[in-house]
């Protein structure tokens, strides 16, 4: 027991034995003189309480009352309370404010939303760009201000791992490139970025890179038809010209690769996804491509394997997937040396449907692996140049991918061999439909 209370009750005792007993001498009346002393004891432990519990209704209009004794002790341990509970209150107030004075004057804009997606707070720079109004939109689910499919369907699918695109509520020509951040218990924070500068400059990019390949596409094929005439009619006149020829033929051939691969990326970058829901009869297309990969192999004899799943269908873009796949068989025979093992693989795993493409080439060392996708990014651009590489397939190849839900992963080993295996969700796998003819779908 605490030693005030045991003090606070030896008083008690104390009084109420000394009453007792000279009430009992005195005036024969003990337990009359008890009766009085608890009485009194009673009425003043009352009294401190009622002191207490008006002090604590009307706290900050009144005073902490004063007490004597125990109860002195008691009202001055509440006030040391008070007094430290005001000092953290002004300090947290004092942080609160300093952080919301920083968050409001972050250039990017800021919305908590509680578990429920409704707004709790919202800095002035996300107030301008999504239309919100703060704090009268408090408590309002940010479903109702921000409608865009895209939006709904990312707070739904709740993975937020990726970043989101969207026009601004308040003005369709700006840009925002949102991203939703879940913290402490199933709260939000949406942190929204005005990026219509970048975008502009990226669709004026990718807009004049496409104007441009389009306008030298009739130019090019142009000098490639004289070329071959020109080839034609040297065989039957000067020796000295077939090999400038053969090699004005050789580059003109690359050059046209360029632009056919610069079109393609244009057109992924700029155009929205269109027709990616198409049932695509995927083995009906390997076979055909199958064909091509033996011719492309000639002289270097590799040895094709093709495992295909027959009954695998996937929804997507014909083209698109015909690209894709083009792509990633061209690079394992260009880049394997001759009488190489290639297998291509398509199956199903896991309810998802993959794509795999094995060779035993030279493979790609570690360093360069996360660069391959982007634009014209060569290991060895010598040899790439050698072999007509441009360094633009393996960007189409995850740009389709994009367009199509599926994820590229690249395993190597140098000297070993490589394998780019794709990977498409369960949603986009489909059976081969009944009574469908091969060669027709495939050739869609
Ligand atoms: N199977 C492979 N084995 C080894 N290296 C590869 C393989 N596939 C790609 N690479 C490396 O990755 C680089 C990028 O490939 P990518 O397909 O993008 O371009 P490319 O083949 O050079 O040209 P193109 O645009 O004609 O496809 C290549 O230059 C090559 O160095
Ligand atoms: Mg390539």
């Amino acid at each position: 027991m605490h030693r005030q209370h045991q003090n606070e009750i030896w008083i008690l005792v104390a009084v109420t034995a000394v009453a007792g007993v000279l009430g009992g001498i005195l005036f024969h009346k003990a337990a009359l003189f008890i009766a009085i002393v608890l009485a009194i004891y009673i009425s003043n432990t009352l009294r401190n309480v009622f002191k207490l519990h008006h002090w604590l209704i009307n706290r900050n209009a009144s005073d902490l009352p004063e007490g004597h004794g125990f109860w002195g002790e008691v009202f001055n341990e509440i006030f040391l309370m008070e007094k430290e509970n005001k000092g953290n209150r002004a300090h947290l107030t004092n942080m609160l404010t300093r952080f919301q004075g920083a968050a409001a004057a972050l250039p990017d804009g800021m919305v908590v939303l509680n578990k429920r997606n409704k707004i709790e707070w919202a800095n002035p720079a996300a107030c301008r760009m999504l239309g919100i109004v703060f704090p009268d939109d408090v408590g309002q689910a940010i479903n109702n201000l921000l409608r865009h499919p895209d939006f709904l369907q990312h707070l739904l699918a709740n993975d937020f791992s990726k970043e989101l695109h969207l026009p601004s509520p308040r003005k369709l020509e700006q840009s925002l490139l949102l991203q939703i951040i879940p913290y402490g218990s199933s709260q939000k924070l949406i942190i929204c970025r005005d990026v219509t500068h970048v975008s502009k400059l990226e669709a004026m990019r990718s807009k004049f890179v496409g104007n441009v390949s389009h306008e030298l596409r009739s130019p090019i094929t142009v000098l490639s038809g004289y070329l071959e005439t020109l080839q034609n009619i040297q065989i039957k006149s000067s020796k000295e010209l077939e090999r400038p020829l053969f090699n004005m033929s050789d580059q003109v051939k690359r050059m046209e690769r360029l632009v056919t691969d610069l079109l393609m990326l244009s057109k992924l970058e700029t155009e929205p996804v269109k027709f990616t829901n198409n049932i695509v009869n995927v083995p009906g297309m390997l076979a055909l491509i199958k064909e091509s990969a033996e011719l492309m192999s000639g002289e270097k004899q590799h040895e094709l394997c093709f495992e295909i799943d027959e009954q695998l269908y996937l929804l997507g873009n014909q083209e698109e997937l015909r690209s894709l796949f083009t792509n990633l068989i061209s690079n394992a025979i260009r880049y394997t040396p001759a009488r190489g093992l290639i297998t291509i693989k398509w199956y199903r795993q896991a309810g998802q449907a993959r794509f795999d493409v094995i060779d035993t080439g030279p493979g790609i060392a570690r360093q360069h692996i996360p660069h391959l996708t982007q634009r014209f990014y060569r290991v060895d651009a010598d040899r790439s140049r050698e072999t007509g590489g441009t360094g633009l397939g393996l960007a189409i190849v995850k740009h389709v991918l994009e367009r199509h839900d599926g994820q590229l992963n690249i395993e190597s080993v140098l000297d070993k061999g490589s394998n780019f295996s794709c990977s498409f969700v369960s949603e986009r796998v489909v059976a081969k439909p009944p009574a469908t003819s091969d060669k027709l779908s495939a050739n869609q």
